[in-house]
């Protein structure tokens, strides 16, 4: 398996261009399934999880056609996609596929929207928390979907198709905001979402599905009205820049004392946490349609936060800026409020010589002087670029394993990070 070797001490320098957003492209590549037209997407990210997705949607019926096969066309790297669905040929989603993703869960919502039905495993916990999907049942439940449970498989119906309701989500879910959003596109009548998520993914899913032809509202409200429309057409949209890779390479810039410009990275879409970089003494300027992230020698200060639904600081760049706090000059705390097991990342951390302590849902960070390299290994995507992060001011050598989960998430990240002076490099065994 691969393994990622880090040697720190390097300053980073110079442009990383910012990919498109996987938890924009996701759900959008499943909304495909909504229509018979072809919908294009621009800008996708070459990353494990787009490609499994596609493995998932042409098991029901998706086709799809890549533009452009070099590397570099359609800019950053992202890819140009073609998804047609003229035909839904299975409304089952397997186990083996959707345990793979939990996102490909998501799918329930368009098949049963168009298809009336849809036969889709239940995704099963994950590294990061139980991750329940009682939120997507009670939503499509109030638009008058039968739903059982059995064998490890939600078996849902709408035989004359779903009704519009008013359904107030208890929690705000970015996925369950998603699929009830996409099924409230075909159903009869008027849809209202209250306490629905307002991240940036979901009001690029609202664009897309307008461009579609549905009829949505609010999207960036927290209470999204959809009037339901007989059909939707195929459309051209292009995915948003990804504020988690944004936050992870500034975070990275202002670990190694850095200046380096995030090319196409928007503010807007993350300011709570570009705030939390700037309060740690790091510069963070608009430049050229990018974002411009430096700092000197002075020292990191340390800075609290708490990760909260979106404009909050978001639970995905929780890790990073945690493996940032380990070197700051005094205490943080960092609260996780979204998930309750993402801490996974604290023991890896403290192999590296960081001083963390666990308190309930925080943890408290003394900031050291020095961190030392280590053999470390995570078990989720975020989790993992944390430890290249520290890994990037450690003293020597960090061999970071299981380099799968970083594949899932991170567009050419040793290029990346290489390309601006950075020591990282894969190597298979
Ligand atoms: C999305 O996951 C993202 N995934 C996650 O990114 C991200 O961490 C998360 O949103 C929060 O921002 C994708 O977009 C593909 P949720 P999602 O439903 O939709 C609870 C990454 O690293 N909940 O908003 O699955 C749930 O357990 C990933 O890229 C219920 O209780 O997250 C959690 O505590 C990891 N019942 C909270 O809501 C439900 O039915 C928020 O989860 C659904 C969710």
């Amino acid at each position: 398996m691969d393994k990622i070797l880090v040697s720190g001490g390097n300053r980073l320098e110079g442009t990383i261009p910012i990919s498109g957003a996987k938890n924009a492209a996701l759900p959008l590549m499943i909304a495909s399934l909504l229509t018979e037209g072809t919908l294009v997407l621009q800008n996708v990210p070459h990353l494990a999880d787009i490609e499994s997705l596609k493995r998932i949607l042409t098991n029901h019926g998706v086709d799809y056609r890549v533009e452009g096969k070099r590397r570099g066309q359609g800019g950053n790297g992202g890819k140009t996609i073609h998804f047609s669905t003229p035909e839904i040929v299975d409304t089952t989603a397997p186990y083996d596929l959707v345990s793979r993703m939990r996102a490909s869960f998501w799918v329930i919502g368009p098949l049963l929207a168009r298809m009336g039905e849809a036969r889709v495993s239940l995704p099963g916990g994950c590294a990061i928390g139980t991750r329940p999907v009682d939120l997507f049942l009670e939503s499509l439940s109030a638009m008058g979907a039968g739903l059982e449970v059995e064998g490890g498989y939600v078996i849902a119906s709408a035989g004359s198709g779903l009704t519009g309701n008013r359904y107030k989500f208890p929690k705000v879910s970015v996925g369950a905001t998603h699929v009830a959003m996409m099924a409230a596109t075909l159903a009869k009548g008027e849809t209202v979402l209250q306490n629905a998520a307002r991240e940036p993914e979901v009001i690029d899913l609202a664009r897309c599905l307008k461009a579609m032809g549905a009829k949505i509202e609010g999207e960036d409200s927290g209470t999204i009205y959809i009037q339901g429309v007989d059909e939707l057409h195929g459309a051209t949209h292009r995915v948003l820049p990804d504020r988690i890779e944004t936050g992870t390479y500034a975070i990275a810039t202002a670990m190694t004392g850095g200046n380096v410009l995030l090319e196409g990275a928007q503010d807007n879409l993350l300011e709570t946490a570009l705030d939390a970089i700037r309060q740690t003494g790091t510069r963070v300027e608009n430049e050229n349609g990018g974002i411009r992230i430096s700092r000197g020698n002075e020292p990191i200060m340390p800075v609290d936060i708490t990760t909260e639904p979106f404009p909050g600081f978001p639970t995905d760049l929780q890790a990073q800026f945690m493996a940032l706090m380990t070197k700051a000059k005094g205490r943080s705390c960092i609260s996780e409020t979204i998930f309750e097991n993402r801490f996974m990342h604290v023991q890896e951390l403290a192999r590296l010589g960081a001083d963390i302590h666990l308190d309930g849902q925080s943890a408290i960070v003394e900031g050291v002087d020095h961190l030392t390299g280590a053999p470390v290994m995570a078990t989720d995507l975020r989790a993992s670029v944390s430890l290249v992060i520290a890994g990037l001011a450690a003293e020597g050598q960090t061999e970071i394993s299981r380099v799968y989960h970083l594949d899932r998430g991170f567009e050419n990240l040793e290029e990346k990070f290489s390309r601006c002076g950075a020591s990282v490099s894969r190597v298979s065994e």
